[in-house]
């Protein structure tokens, strides 16, 4: 088999993992967790979103947070943003990099941003414009690329067009989401093989959530088929509210400890990982759902 050398974790634990939490974490824990994660290892991470916080009350602190923490060199940090209400926000506490989003079910994203698919492109093509002006990098979601919880399987075509038009606008990379946890390796690696024709690896990232427990099957499809960027978060913390039946992300300690075991380097150290999942654990109140954390959890106690 033909696996990269490395991979590059883009760590989505304080946002998508801390939107979907039965109980709000306070605004310190989440600096001092993110700053935590700041001495890992990891090169990049989405501290929070600029959205409305009556859609996501749990990240209604954001500004606070992205203003509150301790930046490290060679981090990027990143704020998901649906509009340039979010925008100016993201702008206010010079993150490094905007993320946009929208979905390939016109249901889903109604539901998640309340407006239709071609209603969505002018607003996300004036945040990347704007974002891009001000010297951010932008980088752009795709939800339900493998499945949607409302209207089921999604057509390829569908996708296929969303990304043109993400980078028309100018992102450099699109995120490709499995939202409600549906995809298997069969599935991605006839996304990957048509999306393949058109664009790079590098400019295509995986956000798998393992609400079925496939996530790590997709992470190796995609990287037999080339792909070295993925989405994870600690714990596998995570889910979007407005898709039903959607669960964590793929854990970012399980991913480690799958990369690791195949020597593909990500400059990541598991022991700090292990150490911030314990203690999002502790805060949150929950049991973290990632297999290595508890493991790890057995051991120490
Ligand atoms: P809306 O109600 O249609 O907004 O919500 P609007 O544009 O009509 O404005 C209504 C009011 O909201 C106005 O205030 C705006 O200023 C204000 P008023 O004038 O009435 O006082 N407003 C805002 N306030 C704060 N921040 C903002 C903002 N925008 C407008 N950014 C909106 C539209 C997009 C705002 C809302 O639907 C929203 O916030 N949705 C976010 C939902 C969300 O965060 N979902 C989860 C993230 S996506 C995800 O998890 C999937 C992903 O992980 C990938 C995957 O797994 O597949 C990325
Ligand atoms: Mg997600």
């Amino acid at each position: 088999m033909n696996w990269p050398k490395s991979v590059t974790i883009k760590e989505v634990g304080p946002r998508d993992g801390l939107q979907n939490t039965k109980s709000v974490l306070s605004t310190n824990d989440k600096i001092n967790w993110i700053n935590q994660l700041s001495q890992t290892g990891l090169s990049y991470i989405e501290i929070t979103s600029f959205v409305h916080p009556k859609w996501i009350p749990m990240l209604a602190d954001s500004l606070e947070v992205a203003k509150g923490i301790s930046r490290v060199d060679g981090v990027t940090y990143a704020a998901l943003v649906p509009n340039k209400r979010g925008l100016e926000k993201a702008l206010d506490a010079n993150v490094d990099e905007i993320s946009v989003f929208i979905s390939a079910s016109e249901t889903h994203n109604e539901r998640n941003i309340n407006k239709s698919i071609s209603h969505t492109f002018p607003i996300l093509q004036g945040v990347t414009q704007e974002a891009i002006a001000s010297h951010k990098t932008v980088r752009g979601y795709i939800s339900t690329v493998f499945g949607c919880p409302y209207e089921g399987k999604i057509s390829i075509s569908k996708v296929l067009h969303i990304c043109e038009k993400l980078f028309e606008m100018g992102v450099y990379e699109i995120s490709l989401g499995d939202t409600i946890g549906v995809a298997t390796p069969k599935q991605v690696e006839q996304v990957l093989d048509t999306l393949l024709d058109y664009y790079s690896a590098d400019s295509l990232a995986m956000h798998f959530h393992n609400t079925r427990g496939t996530a790590l099957a997709n992470v190796n499809a995609s990287l037999i088929s080339g792909i070295s960027k993925f989405d994870s978060s600690i714990g596998g913390l995570g889910g979007c509210p407005y898709a039903p039946g959607a669960s964590g992300n793929l854990a970012t300690d399980d991913l480690l400890y799958m990369l690791e075991a195949m020597e593909i380097e990500t400059g990541v150290n598991k022991n700090k990982i292990h150490r911030a999942a314990l203690f999002i654990q502790e805060k949150t109140g929950e049991p973290l759902s990632s297999h290595d954390s508890k493991i790890v959890r057995n051991v120490l106690e």
